[in-house]
């Protein structure tokens, strides 16, 4: 993991969304689901590439979701594993320019639209590719039952050349690489594009390309602790365990689960990328869009305790459920509630000499203080006289999460 300054904008944003949208979405099922069916590619290209009509494809609406949502970058799929390329590439015609109802750059479209809502770019590509005829023919490939071998290097070509492309064509701010398998690790010679992207752009922050990604990224699970405070980004579903759209999946997390992934993932000093799969005529689904949007409402009075945020300093233990977040430049500390108190929260190893003032952050309003006179055993460790408490409204804000804001004297 490398020390960079300019990975900062990346830990300053908090939230983005992910964005898995491709021919897999007409199939409504998994966008692995042409691996699970082992259908070759013809097939899939007669059934889907054929008939892709995104006639509803609205980016500008999508980017103005997100920056609703208070999503401050965006990660698109240009190339999932089923190979289709989502821009006018110059490399393969299977892509959306060439898909005879499509005709668009949706990615060339997507960038412009999110640009302008100033939300930065990332870009999603599959090091797999079940289309390209020189692609190995691994255990997860759709024609795994008929094995032949193939000469990969005119894969890798191909695959170096359509990276380049992307940086070329939509100076993306994070590559995103996916698919690296042990076993197929030696396709991509990952040192020499690593060399060839970082001299085209030093800025750039790339993930998952072995041995040269700028931060770590769990996938549907994060951290236990973060005591090196290394950067960390968890992608995370919407719906059901997949990331392609699925019309018969209709467990979708609440707005108050998707605040409270969001906050456990700051007080750990890590990002947030929630995913939305797009169906095949370029919607959101319509729950997604409204919980984005329910979620933004939590976010307009609350981004403080995210955006700039990280984990809390060492020795501050957060009460039993609730989570803290702090901004070290302006010195204040968070203290999300994620079950609302009765009437007073004793905050174990914050000395209330330490604490400035502190107040609701939704509405602003005054919180009285008090000063713990016992010393107890919480949760087999010792809390000795002197820690702060805070004192409580009845009446719970309405909010999804309530938070506290406590300003801290500085050392
Ligand atoms: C997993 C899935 C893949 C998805 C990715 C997102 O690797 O297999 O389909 O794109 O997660 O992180």
């Amino acid at each position: 993991m490398t020390e960079k300054n300019y990975r900062k904008w990346f830990e300053q944003c908090r939230f983005g969304l992910f964005i898995h949208w491709g021919l897999y979405a007409m199939r409504s099922a998994h966008e692995w689901q042409q691996s699970f069916d082992k259908m070759p590619t013809g097939e899939y290209e007669k059934l889907y590439f054929n008939r892709f009509e995104p006639d509803l494809y609205d980016p500008v609406q999508w980017a103005e979701t997100a920056r609703s949502a208070g999503m401050k970058y965006v990660v698109f799929t240009a190339k999932h594993h089923d190979g289709f390329c989502m821009w006018d590439t110059k490399y393969t015609d299977f892509n959306s320019m060439k898909a005879p109802l499509c005709r668009r750059d949706l990615i060339g479209e997507a960038v412009t639209a999110f640009r302008n809502a100033g939300i930065k770019i990332g870009i999603y590509y599959s090091l797999p590719d079940w289309h390209h005829p020189n692609y190995v023919i691994d255990a997860r490939h759709p024609l795994r039952d008929n094995k032949v071998e193939r000469d990969y290097l005119p894969y890798r070509e191909f695959l170096h050349n359509q990276v380049m492309e992307l940086m070329q064509k939509y100076s993306p701010d994070i590559l995103w690489f996916d698919g690296d398998y042990p076993d197929t690790r030696h396709i991509w010679d990952a040192e020499e594009l690593n060399r060839k992207i970082r001299e085209a752009n030093p800025d750039i922050l790339v993930n998952r390309l072995p041995g040269f990604s700028d931060f770590l990224s769990p996938e549907q699970n994060i951290p236990d602790g973060n005591d090196n405070m290394v950067c960390w980004e968890g992608c995370q579903v919407f719906r059901g365990s997949a990331w392609g759209y699925n019309r018969d999946d209709d467990h979708c997390k609440s707005s108050k689960e998707i605040v409270q992934m969001l906050i456990r993932h700051v007080s750990k000093g890590g990002n947030l990328l929630l995913n939305v799969g797009p169906d095949a005529r370029g919607n959101f689904p319509e729950t997604m869009t409204e919980r984005l949007l329910e979620v933004g409402k939590w976010m307009r009075l609350h981004s403080r305790a995210v955006y700039n945020c990280t984990m809390a300093p060492a020795g501050i233990i957060p009460p039993q459920d609730c989570h803290y977040t702090w901004n070290p430049e302006t010195a204040r500390l968070y203290l999300h509630l994620f079950s609302y108190p009765d009437r007073r929260v004793r905050l174990c190893g914050i000395n209330a000499e330490d604490v400035e003032y502190a107040q609701l952050l939704n509405d602003a309003s005054f919180l009285a203080l008090g000063v713990a006179e016992d010393r107890i055993n919480i949760n087999g460790a010792v809390d000795q006289a002197g820690s702060l408490i805070v004192n409580l409204p009845v009446k719970q804000p309405d909010v999804a999460v309530p938070v506290v804001e406590l300003f801290m004297k500085r050392k």
